[in-house]
């Protein structure tokens, strides 16, 4: 491992709070997940400041529109320094995210099939197979489009790799150390068995974020991935 992989997640509702967590994490993280909540309390402003800071942010607000809009944002988003955005995996959007990042060096990662989505989610988008048939899918396709990577469930993370190849991208949330309570997490892994699977980033959010001392978690998380590796 050459690189810190942990991302946090900041979700929070001020950008106050999330100044508090990121100056205790100090050194620790370099890396953080902005998502709609802080997005939506304290926008772009925010986003520059933590880039001002020197951290990268993964902007994850998961676009999806007509194609002249996502180029549109993507553009605005690519001129900030934001080294990760989440595109909703389906190609017209991706294809126009492709574009709207030009030549920049913003990473786009594909969001194949959210993990809320069951059964009855498939009926309603008309899909006759499965969940893991519509991830794979969408991660093949995502690939064919230019993107750089795909965000995926721990479970998932190595048939990706496989679609995927060395070269992308993969970044998984679900993330929980051996005794830490899942909250409203179903299916979730351990550091060190998602970067075993296959992954090259962890988001982690309320193990870190929740613990009494955050920078410590993080160190410990550190430790468990360094050991297993
Ligand atoms: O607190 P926790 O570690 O569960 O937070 C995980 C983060 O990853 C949250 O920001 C959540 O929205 C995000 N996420 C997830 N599962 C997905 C996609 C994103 O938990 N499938």
């Amino acid at each position: 491992m050459t690189q810190n992989p942990i991302i946090v997640a900041l979700d929070v509702e001020s950008a106050d709070e999330a100044r508090a967590l990121v100056a205790r994490l100090g050194s620790q993280v370099n890396f953080y997940k902005v998502g709609m909540e802080l997005y939506a309390a304290a926008g772009m402003e925010f986003v520059r400041e933590l880039i001002a800071q020197r951290k990268d942010v993964f902007l994850d607000l998961k676009f999806y529109d007509i194609p002249e809009t996502v180029r549109r944002a993507v553009a605005q988003v690519a001129r900030t320094g934001v080294r990760f955005l989440t595109i909703h995996a389906v190609a017209s959007a991706m294809r126009a995210a492709v574009e709207g990042r030009g030549s920049s060096a913003l990473k786009l990662l594909g969001v194949t099939v959210l993990t809320s989505f069951g059964p009855e989610d498939m009926e309603d988008l008309n899909f006759q197979g499965t969940v893991s048939e519509l991830v794979e899918r969408r991660a093949r396709k995502a690939m064919e489009l230019g993107m750089d990577g795909i965000v995926t469930s721990p479970q998932e993370v190595s048939a990706v790799r496989r679609i995927a190849g060395p070269k992308a991208i993969l970044v998984t949330p679900g993330i929980r150390s051996a005794g830490i309570d899942k909250g409203d997490q179903k299916r979730v892994a351990t550091p060190a068995d998602a970067m075993a699977a296959g992954a090259d980033y962890l988001v982690i959010g309320r193990q870190i974020t929740r613990a009494a001392d955050p920078a410590a978690e993080a160190g410990r998380v550190l430790a468990e991935i360094c050991v297993a590796g």
